[in-house]
């Protein structure tokens, strides 16, 4: 197997912000390569308790070899979607942790295996799927999604300008002939866009390939639900660190923390707190914290990055 590389991000922010005690349970819900994880393993240092979550068994294989290395037995490791995280936990009978740690997106491991089809600078089948056993792919969105839904999920999750009319070439495209690789599809992107679109910064591609691949894993789809159903997981003084790459990510991360942490009949016109409205989570810092100037230098993935912390009363 190739070397898993990956560079994490806000890995010092994260272990900060997660306040790990030495005798406490953490969950990793996007162990990749294990970066974050390593750092909290090595904290507790042989007490507590690490499980660590990935759909992707490539992660899964090499986190494992990473993390043993440390020669501490305290971690699990889980191949399941974070969204099954509460059910996978209580199958082994814990129903509370003291931190988690969510890290979205993809890893650079994944953009890197070319054969994955993650990436628009390696020609390969498409493909995009985080769990190589669920059944949608890109070839499947590409070649079966209609041009209106093309034109959405390129609008929505690509901030793509050109949507429409890639989504048109797309389908236009498909008539004559199915589309397989990447390649073929950055060729249709490529085609579509006007001259000053191709000069700008970034690859031309880069934005559809983001929103299919958030498609295929369903990755927006499953974010709130899952973000509230690990809120609850957490015991008093409990901490969840998120870190996203994306605007509606974020978004989401972020409404969901504003509402649990404010008061349920909350009114402008009336800031009072009644009796019943018991708040149960409080934000660690009411603004995203960014990476540093240095981390920015030393790792282009980091730039979008947002990480946002809370803590359960
Ligand atoms: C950004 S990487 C995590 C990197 C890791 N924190 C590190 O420092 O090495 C995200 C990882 O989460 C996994 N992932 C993304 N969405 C997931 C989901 N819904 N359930 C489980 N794993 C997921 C991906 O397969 C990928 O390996």
């Amino acid at each position: 197997m190739k070397e898993f590389k990956h560079v994490s991000v806000l890995l010092n922010e994260c272990i900060e912000n997660l306040n790990i005690k030495k005798d406490g349970i953490y969950v990793d819900a996007t162990l990749g390569g294990a970066g974050h994880s390593y750092h909290i393993l090595k904290k507790l240092n042989g007490s507590g308790y690490l499980y660590c979550f990935d759909q992707d068994i490539a992660a899964i294989e090499a986190s494992s070899k990473r993390l043993s290395t440390l020669s501490l037995p305290n971690f699990k490791l889980i191949h399941s979607n974070f969204q099954f995280m509460k059910q996978e936990l209580e199958k082994i009978g814990i129903n509370s942790v003291d931190g988690i740690l969510f890290d979205l997106g993809v890893s650079s491991y994944q953009l890197d295996e070319g054969e994955r089809g993650f990436s628009y600078n390696y020609d390969a089948l498409l493909d995009m799927r985080m769990d190589q056993s669920s059944s949608l792919t890109a070839k499947d969105v590409v070649n079966r999604y209609s041009e209106s839904e093309l034109t959405r999920i390129f609008f929505e999750y690509g901030e793509e300008k050109f949507s429409r009319k890639i989504a048109a070439n797309i389908v236009k495209e498909r008539k004559v002939k199915e589309i397989n690789t990447t390649f073929e599809l950055v060729d249709i992107i490529k085609k579509s866009l006007p001259v000053q679109a191709l000069r700008e910064k970034g690859h031309p591609a880069k934005r559809i390939f983001q929103a299919i691949r958030i498609e295929v894993n369903g990755e927006l789809a499953i974010l709130k639900e899952s973000l509230s159903n690990a809120l609850k997981l957490l015991k008093p003084k409990g901490r969840m660190c998120v870190i996203t790459f994306h605007s509606l990510e974020d978004r989401i991360v972020k409404s969901l923390f504003n509402e649990v942490s404010s008061p349920k009949s909350w009114n402008r016109n009336m800031p009072i707190v009644l009796d019943d409205d018991k708040i149960e989570y409080k934000l660690v810092c009411k603004k995203p914290i960014l990476p540093s100037v240095e981390e920015l230098e030393q790792n282009n993935r980091a730039h979008s990055a947002k990480l946002r912390v809370i803590e359960k009363l």
